[in-house]
């Protein structure tokens, strides 16, 4: 049996939600687009099919070989994933008078089925769709209705499951143990995917398809591309080279002391200076577009640059994670590749001629951190908030120079201490403060000052993509705001942002 699950995107919000709840049972698997279905499906060991924004009553619904699919595999369809076999294996879907979002309760009708085996009846499930199953396909046996909808869960012939309510959302109070039932008790997979399991069988993968070449790495503090190179230290030792450039955009001490950090875990590690290119080529410039732009170039001559020094390599390490590799299907269209584009690494150009090893791609943010655990690194490290690759560059609101750089890791060093001092940094997603374009008038003593303005943000969040903005207690507040005016020069006015993520972003620019 293999102990690989293979999960087909057919658009849904929560695919990735899956895919974390089945890792989280220790148990790995991959997305795929529904119409890019791998070639090789003997390395899969079971199949869950997601749900979706189309609806099977449309024209050119999104479809699969079921019959194909389901003899190869035990399946778990969820929604429109079992919709979808209702109405291909002669069942009957239409529009469904009651709309059913949000909770519902489940009469269990089959009390002997193994997907609900130790699951309560009238447990508590989500619910998301606009279309109901009417008919069964032939041959089911239906297992569990609710109040509203007599079809929400039947199966085909012991091998076969279909939900119509979401077990991946945490409000289906014990989704995740009708997961488990479908891994361990219907399909007989090992929950043996540990972060330690992971990193044995990585180091082992990286030894035999690196063998004696070198590999070079750009290292940037943040936890993706620590754990890839510790993982990859473990692997090959001192044929990793890895290199540090210093944009003059970090946080206050960071380069020198990241650095320290690094050489303490035995890193092969170069750490070079290059903000003097930098504030140079930034010089003049206020929009934030065009910074960026001008960061990335700079990054990547600069890395370049160095990598020529390392003789004879042959491979480009990236601390790439899943997210950013995760083919996802558009809800207005056909399937869409929405891959993003690596902003920290910047996406080295082919020029470099080198083959990119990326040991992370697999994994998604939470388990990067635990395989950091595993391979012991520090927690300053792993708990470190995310910093955008282009640095203070982007918390300063118009032209960048030493000065304001100076000025604002004075404000930013003030204000995570504080963060730190008060148990603070490490239940908080980010923080950070802002350099704004604005002068207004102050007085300090018997003067008046006319200064800068700085903002402060401390978000709650998962992944970046929304916000919350942090009620921090006024007390803090007040201790640093006065820190920052009485210590730092040139800035009177401190703010707080209480604006969320959308309709604001995180970062000002
Ligand atoms: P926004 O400002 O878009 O930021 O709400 C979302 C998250 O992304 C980070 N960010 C970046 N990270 N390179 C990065 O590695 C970048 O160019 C970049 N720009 C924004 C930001 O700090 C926040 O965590």
């Amino acid at each position: 049996m293999q102990n690989n699950i293979l999960i087909l995107d057919f658009g849904s919000q929560y695919t990735q939600l899956i895919a974390r709840r089945v890792r989280e049972l220790n148990v790995y698997c991959e997305i795929h687009p529904f119409n890019k279905i791998p070639t090789d499906l003997t390395q899969y060991g079971a199949l869950i099919l997601s749900g979706s924004p189309f609806s099977v009553r449309e024209n050119n619904y999104p479809r699969v070989d079921l019959t194909k699919l389901l003899s190869l595999f035990p399946t778990l369809a969820v929604c429109y994933g079992a919709q979808l076999i209702a109405q291909e294996l002669g069942g009957r879907v239409d529009a469904s008078n009651i709309r059913e979002y949000g909770r519902a309760n489940l009469t269990l009708v089959n009390k002997n089925s193994l997907l609900f085996d130790g699951i309560s009846d009238n447990t508590q499930v989500w619910m998301s769709h606009s279309d109901t199953i009417k008919e069964l396909p032939e041959n089911s046996m239906l297992l569990a209705s609710t109040k509203d909808v007599d079809n929400v869960a039947y199966s085909i012939n012991g091998k076969t499951f279909c939900l119509q309510f979401h077990p991946e959302v945490y409000h289906t109070t014990e989704g995740s143990n009708i997961l488990k039932n479908f891994l361990t008790k219907i399909c007989n997979i090992d929950q043996s995917w540990t972060p330690d399991s992971f990193v044995n069988k990585t180091i082992e993968e990286l030894k035999s398809k690196i063998g004696d070449d070198k590999v070079i790495l750009g290292l940037s503090g943040g936890v993706d591309s620590s754990v890839a190179a510790i993982l990859l230290h473990q692997a090959i030792g001192s044929n990793l080279h890895c290199i540090f450039v210093n944009n003059g955009l970090l946080r206050k001490n960071e380069f020198d002391g990241v650095l320290e950090q690094y050489k303490g875990m035995g890193l092969n590690i170069k750490g070079v200076d290059y903000s003097k290119e930098f504030y140079d080529q930034l010089k003049g410039v206020s929009d934030p577009e065009k910074k960026r732009k001008i960061i990335g170039r700079v990054f990547i001559e600069s890395f370049d640059n160095e990598s020529n020094k390392i003789k004879n390599v042959k491979w480009l390490a990236q601390g790439t994670i899943y997210p950013d590799v995760i083919e996802s299907i558009s809800a207005t269209g056909g399937p869409s590749a929405t891959i993003k584009s690596h902003h920290n690494v910047g996406g080295l150009p082919d020029f470099m001629n080198l083959k990119v090893i990326e040991p992370l791609k697999l994994l998604f943010k939470d388990e990067v951190r635990r395989v950091g655990k595993s391979l012991k690194i520090d927690k300053n490290i792993l708990g470190r908030h995310p910093f955008p690759g282009p640095g203070l560059a982007i918390r300063i609101l118009g032209e960048v120079d030493e000065n304001n750089v100076k000025m604002l890791q004075e404000v930013d060093d003030i204000f995570i201490q504080g963060l730190k001092n008060e148990g603070l940094y490490d239940v908080i997603w980010q923080a950070g403060a802002m350099l704004l374009p604005v002068k207004s008038v102050g007085v300090m003593g018997d003067e008046r000052t006319y200064e800068k303005c700085v903002a402060l943000r401390a978000v709650e969040s998962t992944d970046g993509m929304t916000a919350d903005w942090v009620d921090l207690p006024y007390k803090f507040l007040q201790d640093i705001s006065n820190k920052i005016i009485n210590r730092v020069k040139g800035v009177n006015r401190v703010v707080y942002d209480i604006s969320s993520k959308p309709p604001a972003t995180i970062e000002w620019e």
